[in-house]
């Protein structure tokens, strides 16, 4: 059956118009972020406000720090273990390994599951990089790149605000996580001692920064949403009176941002009926507003319930097998990469976009009215998250002055999703009004590709924090 190409197109038009973001909502969007900020450093406790939580970094990196790290990265996907050897004058070597999350791990009832597990990684990892033992006589420092909101009194240690990207673990949120996993490494006799506990975004600033001098901010744009820059202590006024002497108020201090609660009092951002459904069916309702419009986590379930619509309109999907609309009626059956493969079809049958109904939804039969339609949801899914995320960048540089700078960025939706880093540029360029005429080139603030925050920034995080620690100066707040 082909669809009246008015219909098709009216309904094109209609979602391209709930979707599109134009300059005037990006300003208005960006100055409640600004004030957003500057609230969670006053008071980071209103489950409304983004939490900016401190990180403990209190210097930037040189280049030159020196030793061998471990890393343990838990982001959301998978798991990494990396050693990292900093060699100094931004010189380093790493050896990583991956290990897939067990399926169900996200949602398991025992949190010891998701400890041991982590305990496991690092021991298979460290018997493979030792074949003949172990050795005995050393200790591993760990940065723990735990990439959830965490309120930190002090770096080697956090509290879980609240899970986010899915996760739905009892018994860890209000519990600090590093005793739950050193309880695990010690039950193996591990020679580790977690010296840091980090949010990703903090390490993709300083690992980026440990190059390239010119970073002043972090960014996930992944399976969640975040941002990190350095604030000076004397505007962080929620820890006034709280810091001990060492921790002068000119002092730089690293902040997570945990922007992905941005508008969760729901004053700015339009939200679509598809927003609103995916707020409602997650296991978090009312939290991680903006994460839930921009991040790769959501992006599939909007296209679902897009799609989803179109059938129950009677647009398309109208011959198609019950079990299609039975997945399509699925939570996040469609991910990212759907998205991502669609967009990047250039050719004329769109013959790519079919095979990726045939592959993802062992849907063979796609119209070429349907393959178009998907291709154009995508495109607009896409660009109204690239133009939402530009808004915490835009914010955090407005707000610290920042006028020509780089902001490291990392995660698959800015790596992964074709034209992402395109629209991005061109969000910016639309809220500092550089015309989008201005070569990219020539964009005095720039989205560059991390350096691999999550291993090698929480080495040099970690780095940091134990040159600190040996020269007895303090990791955290004032002990009471
Ligand atoms: C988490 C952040 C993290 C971001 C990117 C969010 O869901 O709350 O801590 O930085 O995802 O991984």
């Amino acid at each position: 059956m082909t669809v009246d190409k008015t219909e098709l197109d009216k309904s094109i038009k209609k979602v391209q118009a709930e979707f599109w973001l134009p300059t005037e909502t990006l300003d208005k969007i960006v100055e409640y972020f600004i004030e957003e900020l500057e609230r969670g450093l006053v008071d980071g406790t209103d489950p409304l406000g983004i939490p900016m939580n401190l990180a403990w970094v209190m210097e930037y990196p040189t280049g030159d720090e020196t030793g061998d790290y471990l890393a343990l990265d838990f982001g959301g996907t998978n798991l990494r273990v990396v050693m990292v050897h900093l060699l100094g004058g931004k010189k380093l070597e790493t050896e990583q390994s991956f290990y897939r999350l067990p399926h169900g791990m996200r949602t398991t009832k025992d949190r010891n599951e998701l400890f041991e597990f982590m305990a496991e990684c690092l021991e298979k990892f460290l018997i493979e990089k030792h074949p003949s033992g172990i050795p005995e006589n050393k200790t591993f420092p760990l940065g723990f790149t735990f990439s959830y909101p965490a309120t930190q009194s002090r770096i080697d240690a956090g509290v879980l605000q609240r899970w986010t990207k899915g996760f739905d673990i009892p018994g860890v949120e209000g519990e600090d996580v590093v005793p739950l996993l050193m309880e695990k490494v010690n039950n193996r006799n591990l020679p580790i001692k977690v010296v840091a506990l980090i949010n990703d975004t903090c390490g993709a600033l300083v690992a980026s920064r440990y190059v390239d001098p010119l970073t002043e901010m972090g960014c996930i744009f992944g399976t969640g949403v975040n941002g990190s820059y350095y604030e000076t202590v004397n505007a962080i006024k929620k820890v006034k009176g709280q810091l001990p002497a060492d921790i002068p108020e000119d002092s730089p201090m690293l902040i997570n941002c945990e922007y992905g609660s941005f508008d969760n009092a729901h004053k700015v951002i339009p939200r679509t009926k598809y927003d609103l459904k995916i707020d409602a069916d997650s296991p978090r309702p009312g939290q991680q507003t903006f994460e839930k419009m921009t991040a790769g986590f959501y992006l599939g379930d909007l296209m679902r319930l897009v799609l989803l619509d179109q059938y129950k309109n009677g647009l398309l999907f109208q011959e198609a097998d019950s079990k299609l609309i039975k997945l399509l009626e699925t939570e996040n059956c469609i991910d990212t990469s759907f998205l991502s493969l669609i967009e990047s079809d250039e050719s004329e049958d769109l013959s790519l976009v079919k095979k990726t109904f045939a592959d993802a939804l062992h849907y063979e039969d796609a119209t070429s009215d349907e393959c178009y339609f998907a291709k154009e949801v995508a495109e607009i899914i896409g660009t109204r998250a690239a133009r939402l995320s530009i808004c915490g960048i835009s914010a955090a540089c407005k707000k610290r002055g920042y006028k020509n700078c780089h902001v490291a960025a990392d995660g698959a939706v800015y790596l992964k999703y074709p034209n992402f880093p395109e629209r991005a540029a061109e969000g910016l360029a639309d809220v500092f009004r550089w015309g989008r005429d201005l070569p990219y080139d020539q964009h005095p603030i720039k989205i560059v590709k991390a350096q691999d925050g999550s291993g090698v920034g929480a080495a040099v995080i970690a780095a940091l924090s134990h040159k600190r620690q040996l020269q007895g100066l303090s990791l955290g707040l004032k002990d009471e």
